[in-house]
């Protein structure tokens, strides 16, 4: 289907942005909210995004002009009775996700595509509030949405296929890079990185380490972008705690970051946005803390392999239940959370008998978070080792 005009409903800090990516691909777009405030600060954020496009060069002031014009703030039911999209990303709630999802239903033309910016909500419960599940998915964009590459595209357990192509072709007309998953609590990204930032966040614990101490090592060895303490701080430790606590009741005490996470979010040290949080901050981007320490040279190999298994493990799995393609979730990994190399990749590329003897000898220290999955264990006893005997995760 070719989508000609978009709504996006929720002009926040998602809203706001994926609005922008739409127009900067010259596609028509409203922005609507509730709240007349919320258009006007939208309205200006927009405006200064494409200024610095321009001031860098990205952009003539022409073309801005002409982009920026593609968008209309408003929440007439009118102005979005035409679309063929509406994306919503309004807060994180479930019966405002329904009741927002039933009255676009009304408004929108009937073969218009729904879509959810949910993070972590059944894409399939939203669906049934409509009178057409199979034209709502989900389209899951990565903070800030204007810059980062990875969409995942979300198939509740009724959406059509021609609908995931369709939003698949659109991210990649906003120059992203779409990934098509399965609906399952955390889908792809934040359930691969919230294992491996429990698995972490225990470690530290038991060392008694510091995050500086931790966080060096991870950027050191190139493991990461960012540390997984800077991560959590920059993405708000009640989101982290939200995500780890629904992620923990779905699949089990592997993705329990420990008590020092809920410690802090109790204390309101929420990361960079309140000035504290596993560290402290004079501004936003600006760390206050002392030097990085090096660990012993056993523990950081631990740690190494504790990060770098707990992705892999949770990636294997994600595979195993058929949620996305070991393509796929090598593309999300690297698009969507900056690994310099996808987890099953990186398995094939390291041998899966050796990592098949790392997670054994994991599974004693940490327990049963780390089991090894049976497709490893199958893999290993047929002689599949990966890159090395041409067959793995991947076939070479
Ligand atoms: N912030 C992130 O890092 C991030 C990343 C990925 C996905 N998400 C998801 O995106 C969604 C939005 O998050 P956000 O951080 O942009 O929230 P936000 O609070 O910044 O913005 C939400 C906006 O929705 C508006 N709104 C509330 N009810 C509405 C209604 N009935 N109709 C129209 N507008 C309404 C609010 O006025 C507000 O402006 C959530 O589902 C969140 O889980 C957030």
């Amino acid at each position: 289907m070719f989508v000609k005009k978009v709504a996006v409903i929720g002009a926040g800090t998602m809203g706001t942005d994926i609005a922008y990516s739409l127009a900067v691909a010259n596609i028509p777009v409203v922005l609507r909210d509730v709240d007349e405030n919320a258009l006007q600060r939208a309205e200006r954020r927009m405006q200064d995004t494409i200024h610095g496009a321009v001031t860098k060069g990205r952009m003539s002031a022409d073309d801005a002009q002409g982009r920026l014009a593609q968008v209309r703030f408003s929440s007439r039911d009118e102005d979005i009775a035409d679309v063929s999209l509406a994306v919503e990303a309004v807060p994180e709630r479930m019966a405002l996700k329904k009741t927002v999802l039933k009255e676009l239903d009304q408004i929108v033309p009937p073969l218009a595509i729904l879509a959810s910016n949910t993070s972590a909500l059944s894409i399939s419960e939203m669906a049934d509030v409509t009178l057409r599940p199979e034209r709502v998915a989900g389209m899951h964009f990565f903070y800030p949405a204007h810059t980062m590459k990875l969409v995942e595209i979300i198939a509740g357990n009724k959406t059509d296929r021609e609908v995931l192509e369709t939003l698949s072709q659109l991210s990649e007309e906003l120059r992203k890079i779409p990934v098509v998953v399965k609906e399952c609590p955390g889908f792809v990204v934040n359930r691969v990185l919230t294992a491996s930032m429990a698995a972490i966040m225990r470690f530290k614990a038991e060392y008694h380490l510091r995050p500086q101490d931790i966080d060096n090592v991870i950027t050191h060895r190139q493991l990461a972008p960012l540390g997984p303490f800077v991560l959590a701080d920059r993405l708000g430790l009640d989101v982290v705690w939200d995500v780890s606590q629904t992620l923990e009741k779905a699949y089990g005490n592997r993705f329990d970051p420990g008590p020092e996470l809920r410690d802090l979010v109790h204390q309101h040290r929420l990361g960079a946005k309140t000035g504290q949080g596993f560290y402290s901050y004079q501004n936003t981007s600006s760390i206050d803390g002392s030097e990085p320490r090096p660990l012993s040279a056993e523990q950081e190999e631990d740690l190494i392999d504790l990060f770098t298994l707990a992705a892999l493990v949770e990636a294997v799995r994600i595979w195993e239940e058929g949620i996305a393609s070991a393509q796929s979730i090598d593309v999300a990994l690297r698009a969507g959370a900056g690994l310099p190399i996808g987890p099953l990749a990186m398995a094939d590329q390291l041998g899966l008998d050796v990592v098949y003897q790392k997670i054994v000898h994991l599974e004693e220290r940490w327990g049963d978070g780390f089991k090894p999955p049976s497709s490893l264990r199958d893999r290993v006893e047929k002689g599949q080792f990966g890159r090395k005997s041409g067959r793995g995760y991947f076939d070479y």
